[in-house]
């Protein structure tokens, strides 16, 4: 600000050469003044880091001997998840497991005895959550099964992974979604060699239930497999708070079925997803990235919601706490190696009614954080930019798009004359 005053004042023909030395003497001694401050300021800092290094000095030769104990005494969570996890952590460590019977246990410890069947209807939280009667039937029905983790497989396929692939595309569907699915095999999901990479692909499924309404759609589900050998689908009913029970079921399956998958993509029936491009992207990882990838949408700073309005709220008597970071479920990428690890880790961490939640809970477990990618767009993309095939080619995932959406959206990829220079 000051020079350019003086230099606006001093092009000025009429500048006289008074006026120039009293400006000259002016930015002396301005200049004088910034000097010194900036000393002064230097002096004082100097003095603030050396009467630190002083302390922290003083603090090495000296003992501090707790006064109070330093560990806190565990009290039971009010809320359900959360005191379910602070039994499973009980369980799971090595230094109480190693020397504690069950009568030393408090008694809300000893209580969820965990020697009864995980699988058999647990009606005693009908009465340990406080709302149970007034939750919405949903939370019920989670609640009485949260402990069972196995379903019996219907429909199975022991040989898919026979050539371990480079990825597997791992849906989620619903029984009827057979156009989803039909849509998938004839576009992005192709299971075969892409770019010179295997990429197989397989659809998770539980049951449609009579309780829900459904039609039997089992004679048709029979021959859909039958003619491409691509779904899985377990005997539990399909519901959205049972999507955490497919997540687990899943990464059971890959570790019995599909170990050797090198990247795995989990996502829903109804995204578009650019399998060039995220096989572009893993081709070009480094060895110890890869190891641990684990790519999505992430979503960081979220708590359950309050609102019951809310597809996903969460009451209070159920948990308590922020949410780790997680990818949106609508589709994220993870190694084949952690796939192993978090079906691990998943043992040591309460289900959740929320499948993308958990997933992030389970990363958090082993320490590791999901990676956000801005090719995930799973709140999809500007409007106007939705009929450019241009506007997909860098992309990895967009939500949502129709089954029809889906193969005009793979046929303007493949077409080896889309020239996207320009965009
Ligand atoms: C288990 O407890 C007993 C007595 O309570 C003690 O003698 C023993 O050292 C403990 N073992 C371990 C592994 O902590
Ligand atoms: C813990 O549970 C076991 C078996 O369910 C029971 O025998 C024991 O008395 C219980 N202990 C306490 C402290 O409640
Ligand atoms: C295709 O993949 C194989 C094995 O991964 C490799 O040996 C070969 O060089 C690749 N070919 C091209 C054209 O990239
Ligand atoms: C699955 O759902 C169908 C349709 O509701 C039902 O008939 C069947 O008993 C369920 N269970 C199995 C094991 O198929
Ligand atoms: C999850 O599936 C089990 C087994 O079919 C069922 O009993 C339970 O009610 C389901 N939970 C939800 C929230 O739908
Ligand atoms: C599974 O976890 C156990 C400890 O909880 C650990 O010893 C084992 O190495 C883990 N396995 C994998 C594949 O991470």
């Amino acid at each position: 600000m000051r020079s350019r005053n003086i230099s606006a004042c001093c092009i000025q023909a009429t500048c006289s050469q008074k006026t120039q030395k009293g400006v000259a003497m002016a930015l002396l001694w301005r200049r004088m003044k910034v000097l010194v401050t900036v000393v002064m300021v230097n002096l004082f800092i100097f003095i603030l880091i050396s009467r630190n290094n002083g302390q922290e000095k003083g603090d090495l030769n000296k003992v501090h001997l707790p006064t109070k104990p330093f560990w806190s005494k565990v009290v039971p969570n009010q809320a359900y998840w959360n005191l379910q996890q602070q039994v499973l952590d009980l369980q799971n460590n090595p230094i109480l497991t190693a020397n504690y019977s069950t009568d030393d246990l408090p008694h809300w410890l000893n209580d969820t005895a965990l020697t009864s069947d995980p699988c058999h209807a647990d009606f005693k939280v009908t009465t340990q959550v406080k709302d149970y009667n007034s939750l919405p039937g949903r939370f019920k029905d989670f609640l009485v099964y949260m402990r069972c983790r196995s379903y019996p497989l219907l429909v199975d396929q022991p040989d898919l992974c026979m050539d371990p692939p480079f990825l597997l595309l791992a849906i989620k569907s619903l029984a009827p979604h057979f156009d989803r699915r039909q849509a998938i095999r004839e576009s992005w999901g192709r299971s075969g060699v892409l770019a010179n990479r295997t990429v197989k692909t397989v659809f998770l499924l539980g049951n449609t239930s009579e309780v829900d309404h459904h039609p039997d759609l089992s004679d048709m589900l029979r021959y859909e497999s039958s003619r491409h050998h691509d779904i899985v689908q377990w005997d539990y009913r399909d519901s959205f708070f049972n999507l955490t029970v497919k997540e687990v079921l899943f990464l059971g399956w890959i570790e019995t079925h599909c170990p050797g998958a090198q990247y795995i993509f989990k996502g829903d029936d109804d995204v578009f997803v650019n399998t060039y491009s995220i096989l572009q992207f893993l081709g070009g990882l480094s060895a110890p990235k890869a190891k641990d990838l684990f790519v999505g949408d992430v979503i960081t700073n979220a708590g359950p919601h309050r609102d019951k309005k809310v597809k996903y709220f969460i009451p209070e008597s159920m948990y308590v706490g922020v949410y780790p970071p997680y990818a949106g479920g609508g589709g994220y990428l993870y190694s084949g190696d952690l796939a192993a690890r978090l079906h691990n880790v998943s043992k040591r961490v309460a289900l959740y009614p929320i499948d993308d939640v958990y997933t992030g809970m389970c990363l958090r477990k082993l320490g590791l954080a999901p990676e956000k990618h801005k090719g995930f767009r799973t709140f999809d993309i500007e409007e106007k930019y939705r009929a450019n095939p241009c506007a997909y080619k860098s992309l990895m995932l967009v939500h949502p798009r129709t089954p029809q959406e889906m193969i005009k959206i793979w046929a303007w990829l493949s077409d080896p004359h889309l020239n996207c220079q320009k965009f």
